[in-house]
């Protein structure tokens, strides 16, 4: 005679799904691609070509990065001397720019004793290339001439426009 004897365990469908959880989570918010170019532009990690105001030999992305000699919205400045020789001496000029942000590229403002002006894209793209601001005031040498793509400058002025 065959006997069934297996107990008849209640097992606890406690078969929880842990995966499950994940749903709530929600999707990270995607980066924003630009955002992430103008950061690795301002950090040098993406190198660009760049002169001295002076002109000069070609700088190491060591010496032009922006982050030298600027802050930007959620990209603290290293602070560091800049390694170009002739930055700021000749001229008189600090070789450190003034924080980078939205309130500065965006607010009409007097810079170097020009008249009212704010930046557009094409503004910055045109100070980054020959040292010409907004108002037609050309920069001090400290700040260097960058040769970047219409996308690269676009991406900075994502990234010094984003308030983060
Ligand atoms: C070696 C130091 C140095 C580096 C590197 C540098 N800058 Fe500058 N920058 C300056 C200085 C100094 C000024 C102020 C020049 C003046 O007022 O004549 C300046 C000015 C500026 C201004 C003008 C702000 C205004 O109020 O008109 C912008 C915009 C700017 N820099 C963006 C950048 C970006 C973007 C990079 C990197 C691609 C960069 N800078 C790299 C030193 C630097």
């Amino acid at each position: 005679m065959i006997r069934l004897s297996h107990a008849a365990h209640a097992r606890p469908v406690l078969g929880a799904l842990v995966a499950g959880c994940l749903w709530g989570l929600g999707a990270p918010a995607l980066a924003n691609p630009a955002l992430q170019q103008g950061r690795a532009l301002f950090l040098g990690s993406e190198a660009m070509p760049a002169r001295s105001g002076t002109g000069g030999p070609a700088l190491p992305a060591s010496a032009s990065r922006c982050s030298n000699c600027h802050s930007a919205p959620g990209v603290p400045g290293l602070g560091r001397a800049p390694v170009t020789p002739d930055a700021g001496s000749a001229a008189g000029n600090t070789s450190f720019g003034p924080a980078l942000n939205s309130a500065l590229m965006l607010n009409a403002q007097p810079r170097r004793g020009g008249p009212s002006s704010r930046y557009d894209a094409p503004a910055l793209c045109r100070l980054l290339r020959q040292g010409i601001d907004p108002a037609g005031v050309v920069l001090a040498a400290a700040m260097p001439r960058y040769v970047l793509s219409d996308a690269q400058c676009l991406a900075l002025w994502t990234l010094l426009t984003s308030d983060l």
